[in-house]
């Protein structure tokens, strides 16, 4: 029910805005659909692009896939855990459709795309295949599948972005949420899958942008993620001689001024990227959260070479120390990948020096894990066995807990902004929210009498682990 009224009023608020959103059935309620998402942030935007579809030819949401009449799975191939994940919940999902075989089982995503037609000979009970810009066709496939033929597009495009498709919020808290901007991705990190599963980079219309972050202003949200796969190569021109083309910081300075109430945050940025523009535009207005994802990879410049990021470990550092001097208080995190192809353990300890040297709050650290096709897997023997990988992985975690730890003991005694998301995971008589940085800040709720969405000025009086907990001052 909830998903159909979000809907209706994303189509209502979209009057007269220069995109036409789908035409939305009243659902009918007879066939249901159930979707599970896997990966970054980009596939979970994706899934409600594809709900929002379903919905227009009359499927109704369903959280229980028993009862499902289509299960889509929106799969992630960045690492080959990521796709074991997704093999383990289709023997699943497999099971339900023999006791219920009118029931049809869809893969989606990135490893529909790396995969495309072996999908189909290696997982027999699979009925479409449907990779990330072929969502539009999802209706013409279901079709084909319900007259018993096997489906598969997994076409890229040169120009999809969906931006016509107004998305329908799944899961949501009514306070956050996730903006797409663009589509996939020009660089060619050597260890990296995407450029294959999402194919090349273009950028959304900034008008459906921001009409989508006005519309979710209005219909109560809070706080919007602007999402790529490198968003400071947003670039988007009209076609018209004379007109200039909106970049990153122009894009992001239009969503800061649709309400001051609003906050922005934005991710991901790359380093060779991410311009002095962008970081005087998130000084200049209080609702850009100062926080940046800055992802490093490596701290070997030799490693970094082999990876094709084209920067060094010298250039990381110096963007690092720029973004402290244009706002000091900018919360930054990064990811950080083990034993890639070549590292030495000079190379490893360069990685943990870098660590020390940039004081993350925060990292998402993984062991390298090779990826068919990709430049890496051609060009360089995966040689760094799994055990050595780890153990390096398990040092680089270490340090990292180190400096999150210190960097939410320096929060203490500070005074943080929160907006509040709901209430927090071990106690209802606590809210959750985060502050500027991102950080998660749990207080209790007492006679506040403050509500999910409003923001909190709080006081840290104490950390446990990675969440920060506060008091209204
Ligand atoms: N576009 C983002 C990252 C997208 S993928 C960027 O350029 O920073 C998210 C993270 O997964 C990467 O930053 C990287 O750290 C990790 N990753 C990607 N491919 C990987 C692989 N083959 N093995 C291990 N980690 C990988
Ligand atoms: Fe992958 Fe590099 Fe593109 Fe990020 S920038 S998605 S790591 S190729
Ligand atoms: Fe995974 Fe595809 Fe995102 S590989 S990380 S879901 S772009």
């Amino acid at each position: 029910m909830e998903l159909d009224t979000l809907t209706k009023k994303h189509d209502e608020a979209r009057q007269g805005e220069s995109f036409h959103p789908v035409t939305v059935l009243k659902s009918s309620g007879i066939r249901k659909f159930y979707i599970e998402s896997y990966g970054c942030a980009m596939n979970f935007a994706d899934s409600e692009v594809v709900a929002s579809i379903l919905q227009g030819v009359g499927y109704s949401g369903t959280g229980d896939f028993t009862e499902a009449d289509l299960i889509l799975i929106n799969t992630c191939s960045i690492r080959e855990k990521a796709e074991q994940t997704v093999r383990s919940r289709l023997h699943i999902f497999r099971q339900a459709k023999r006791s219920k075989p009118s029931m049809l089982i869809a893969v989606l995503g990135c490893m529909a795309e790396r995969l495309k037609s072996k999908f189909l000979e290696e997982e027999k009970l699979v009925d479409l295949v449907v990779g990330p810009d072929a969502y539009r066709t999802l209706p013409v496939l279901i079709g084909e599948a319900e007259g018993g033929q096997k489906s598969v597009n997994v076409l890229l495009s040169r120009d999809e972005t969906y931006a016509d498709i107004a998305p329908v919020r799944l899961n949501s808290n009514g306070v956050n949420a996730f903006v797409s901007i663009m589509r996939g991705c020009n660089n060619m990190c050597s260890f990296c899958v995407v450029p294959f599963t999402r194919g090349r980079e273009r950028s959304r219309h900034p008008d459906s942008i921001l009409a989508e972050c006005r519309n979710l202003f209005e219909n109560g949200y809070r706080e919007v993620t602007l999402l790529g796969q490198n968003v400071d190569s947003y670039h988007w021109h009209s076609g018209m001689e004379g007109e200039p083309a909106v970049v990153f910081s122009s894009l992001l300075e239009n969503v800061a001024e649709v309400s001051p109430l609003l906050r922005v945050r934005f991710s991901t940025s790359h380093p060779k990227d991410i311009t002095d523009d962008v970081l005087h535009t998130m000084a200049r207005y209080d609702n850009i959260c100062n926080n940046i994802h800055l992802p490093v990879q490596s701290g070997s410049t030799r490693v970094l070479q082999r990876m094709n990021r084209t920067y060094t470990r010298e250039w990381y550092l110096s963007k690092i120390k720029r973004i402290r001097e244009l706002i000091p208080d900018c919360g930054i995190s990064s990811d950080i990948i083990s034993g890639f192809c070549g590292e030495t353990e000079e190379d490893h300890q360069e990685t943990l020096s870098l660590i020390r040297e940039s004081c993350f709050d925060f990292s998402y650290m993984y062991f390298y894990s090779e990826r068919p096709g990709t430049l890496a897997a051609r060009r360089y023997p995966d040689d760094i066995p799994e055990e050595e990988k780890k153990r390096r992985l398990d040092e680089i975690i270490k340090l990292q807990r180190k400096f999150s730890e210190e960097s939410n003991r320096n929060d203490i005694g500070t005074i943080s902004n929160v907006l509040i998301e709901g209430d927090s995971k071990k106690s209802s008589s606590d809210w959750m929210g985060r502050n500027d940085q991102n950080k998660v800040v749990v207080f209790p709720k007492d006679e506040t009498g403050l509500q999910k969405g409003d923001y909190a000025s709080l006081k840290i009086v104490h950390s446990t682990g990675g969440t920060l907990i506060g008091k209204v001052c």
